[in-house]
Parts: structure tokens; C-alpha cells; sequence
């Protein structure tokens, strides 16, 4: 009762908050709410493997409240939303499941490493001589968004769109928009899915080497009626959409607050840049620390129970992933980062069971490219405060900073 998890205190740290759930309540039932947050790392895993009670369809939710009749009215000139991956169960998940995971091979993400540091080194050239930078808006907002983009075939000429698209859809996640940003995003939305209708009709005309080539042209196999078939229009929208929208503020956080732990602690700092090769398990213990999907939903099929406490049948389960990342029965002084933790990997910020991350290959090579890039040209960072803002944004499923600004002297 002492905290209130939706106080901007809390969500800025939370860390006694979860320390007090994981030894006091684990199931823990927020007042006047219809939530049970799970925190224990051990409980989500288990929970993860349970489908059958914990339904990922939980579309009502990212949907947000009823729109006005004007914003229904512009999403109606477009296709509707279908249940794929992130909010489908088995057996349908699978069917989709199976073609992401095709698409997104290693093969596929190694073959971009290369760009990946074309672009990274690019954003540094952007901002390299000024000796300070806007951190979010110069680096880690356009790396991803141009990864993604990159990845599944759109033209750089078209990028600035693709963004303010993408911000649309973030945004509407949020269900923060006000009445007029409503329409904009709406608007942005529609014209996401007609663009990317013309993008599928030239791809299966002419095919070329990137993502939607391949989803438009594999065909499935679906589990629900056993039929081998095509993607229909709705099922591309929907999937281009999730890969659109689930990389990039994720990545940009991740990168974001990295940075923010790394300046913060001066050891930590020195010994990812007198050693590259420590950077590969300095990502997973960012991850672990910063826990970017910070939780996400279940929604309960049937009357359940857990450490005693009864979950009603529709309840909704909050996987309190960045929670589970800060326990002490898996990491010892969870809240200090150590580049160097042996176990850093065994965090779950990429969920787990059947909806794990399939960007997560991606998500992890970008992250390794861009603190190998900022190391090798530049050091001495320090964060401006007076232009930064490092709270975090009010926002229960996503966690990331609003601003970081840094300075910094060439090498
Ligand atoms: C640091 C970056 C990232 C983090 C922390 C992250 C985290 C997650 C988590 C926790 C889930 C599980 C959702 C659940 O439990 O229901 C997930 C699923 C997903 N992620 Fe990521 N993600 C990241 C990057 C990416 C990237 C780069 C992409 C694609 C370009 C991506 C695409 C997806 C998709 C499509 C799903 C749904 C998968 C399914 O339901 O089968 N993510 N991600």
C-alpha cells in the first residue's frame, strides 16, 4: 500500500516497489483495477508457457478507448486489424510465427551488419564536430527507424514518412493523443496502409531481396484450417505494422538509457571502452537493467489461482518483465550494473515461450554496432542537464526516457 505504481516516482524507480511485490506479493492485485502484476522471474517464465490460460489477445486493449465517429470514419477507408503474432494464440500464432521467423533468419541479419554501420557512423558524421548532441533525436530515434525500414525494403527518400508513421502508431499505443492528435494519427495510419498496399502489389509483381517480397510471396500454411495460401492484405497490414512499431522504441530506449547507466557510472564506462569485446554482454546487461517492453499483457481464460491468490477469468496479468530482470533470486545486486555479469543473459526482456522476440537477433547486433561505433570515435561523455529530461515516459507497457542530450570530445 505504500506505493502507487502509476506515480511517476514509481515508474521512474521502481525497484523497492518490485523488491517489496516479489517478497510480499507476487500475484499483486492493483487497487480498483481488474490487473494482477506477476514479478517473479520464475512465475513468468512458468506463465509464458501456459497459453492456454494466459491468452495474448488482448487487441481491445491496444485499441484503446472508442474513437470519435470522425477517427473511426478514416480508419474505415482502410483495412481492418486482424489478430497476428503479438496478439494471436496458438494454433493461429504459429502460422505467422513460422513466416516471421523465415524472414527474419541470420542470415538476413548478418548480411545487414554492414549497413547497419554505414548508418550508425553516418548519424555520428551528423553531429561529430558540434561536441554535443541531441542523443534521442540525433541517434537513437534514426537508428532503428532506418534499420527497419532498411530491412523491409523502403526507400530511403522515404524515411521522413515512415517515421512520422511510426510515431502514429506509438502514439496511439500510448492512448495518450488528444482529440486532434487523434485524427493526425489516424490519418498517418491510413496512409501507412495504402502506402505499403502499392509497396506489396509492386513487390509480388517484381520481386526483389528484402522482407515484404518475402511475406508476400511465401505461401503459409495455415494451422487453423490446414490450407496452404497466401497472405491476405489484412494479415500484411497487421504484420508490417508490429514489425514497424515493436523495434523501434524499443531500441531507442535500450540505446537511450544504456548510455545513461554507462555515464553514470564512471568503472563501468571505462572498462566497456578499454575493451570492445566486453560490449557484447554489456547489451544483455543493459537489457536486463532497462527492460525496454517493461511489461506486457495476459488476459486469464479461466478462474486461476497462484501463491494462493484467485485470478478471475478475464482478469488482465501484467508480465512485469523489468521487474523479473531486478530479481534477487536470479541476479545478485540487481539494481548495479555490471558489464561483466555472468548470468546477464538470463534476463527475459525478450519475453519468452512462443512470442518471444523475433527482432531480438536484430535488436541485439544494432545495439553492439551503435556502443561499438560511439567508443571507437568518441569519449568524455557527459550528459547536459539542463537540456536533458530523464524521467520516463507515463507508460506502463513501454519504458523509456523523454531526453537525453550529451556532450562529448572526439577521439
Ligand atoms: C531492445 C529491443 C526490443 C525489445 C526489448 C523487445 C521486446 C519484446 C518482448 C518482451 C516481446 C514479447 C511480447 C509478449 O510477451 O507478448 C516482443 C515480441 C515481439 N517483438 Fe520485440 N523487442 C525488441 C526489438 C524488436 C525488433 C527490432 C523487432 C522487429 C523489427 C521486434 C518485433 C517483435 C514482434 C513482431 C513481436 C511479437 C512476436 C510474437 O508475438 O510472436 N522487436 N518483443
Amino acid at each position: 500500500m505504500d506505493f502507487n505504481f502509476f506515480d511517476q516516482e514509481t515508474l521512474n524507480c521502481p525497484y523497492e516497489f518490485y523488491e517489496t511485490l516479489q517478497e510480499q506479493a507476487p500475484v499483486y492485485h492493483l487497487p480498483d483495477t481488474n490487473i494482477y502484476m506477476v514479478s517473479r522471474h520464475a512465475d513468468i517464465k512458468k506463465i509464458s508457457k501456459d497459453t492456454k490460460t494466459f491468452s495474448n489477445n488482448f487487441n481491445h486493449l491496444l485499441k484503446g478507448p472508442e474513437p470519435a465517429p470522425e477517427v473511426t470514419e478514416i480508419y474505415n477507408r482502410a483495412w481492418q486489424p486482424v489478430d497476428t503474432l503479438v496478439t494471436a494464440d496458438p494454433p493461429k500464432h504459429k502460422t505467422y510465427r513460422t513466416l516471421v521467423n523465415k524472414v527474419f533468419n541470420l542470415k538476413r541479419v548478418n548480411t545487414m551488419a554492414e549497413y547497419m554501420e554505414k548508418i550508425v557512423h553516418e548519424l555520428i558524421d551528423g553531429f561529430i564536430e558540434k561536441g554535443e548532441c541531441d542523443f534521442v533525436k540525433e541517434f537513437t530515434t534514426p537508428l532503428p527507424v532506418y534499420v527497419i525500414a532498411d530491412q523491409l525494403g523502403v526507400p530511403r527518400k522515404d524515411l521522413k514518412e515512415f517515421k512520422e508513421w511510426s510515431d502514429s502508431f506509438a502514439r496511439r499505443l500510448s492512448q495518450l493523443a488528444t482529440p486532434e492528435e487523434q485524427i493526425e494519427d489516424a490519418e498517418n495510419i491510413v496512409a501507412f496502409q495504402f502506402y505499403f498496399a502499392d509497396m506489396i502489389k509492386k513487390r509480388s509483381e517484381e520481386p526483389k531481396d528484402d522482407m515484404i517480397t518475402d511475406l508476400v510471396n511465401t505461401v503459409i500454411n495455415d494451422a487453423e484450417t490446414g490450407e496452404q495460401r497466401k497472405l491476405s492484405m489484412e494479415e500484411l497490414q497487421n504484420l508490417l505494422q508490429q514489425l514497424m512499431v515493436a523495434g523501434n522504441e524499443t531500441t531507442t530506449s535500450a540505446i537511450t538509457s544504456g548510455m545513461v547507466s554507462l555515464i553514470n557510472n564512471p568503472q563501468q564506462m571505462q572498462a566497456i571502452q578499454a575493451d570492445p569485446g566486453k560490449i557484447a554482454n554489456a547489451v544483455e546487461e543493459i537489457l536486463r537493467m532497462e527492460s525496454p517492453s517493461a511489461g506486457l499483457w495476459r488476459v486469464v481464460t479461466e478462474d486461476t489461482e497462484l501463491h494462493g491468490v484467485k485470478i478471475p477469468k478475464e482478469s488482465l496479468v501484467m508480465l512485469r518483465y523489468h521487474a523479473a530482470n531486478h530479481d534477487r533470486a536470479v541476479f545478485e545486486n540487481p539494481t548495479d550494473i555490471d558489464i561483466e555479469r555472468s548470468n546477464a543473459s538470463d534476463h527475459i526482456a525478450f519475453g519468452q515461450g512462443i512470442h518471444f522476440c523475433p527482432g531480438a537477433m536484430l535488436a541485439r547486433k544494432e545495439m553492439v554496432i551503435a556502443f561499438t561505433a560511439l567508443f571507437e570515435r568518441l569519449k568524455d561523455f557527459e550528459i547536459v542537464e539542463e537540456k536533458s529530461d530523464l524521467n520516463f515516459w507515463p507508460n506502463i507497457v513501454l519504458r523509456g526516457r523523454k531526453g537525453l542530450y550529451l556532450s562529448f570530445k572526439k577521439k
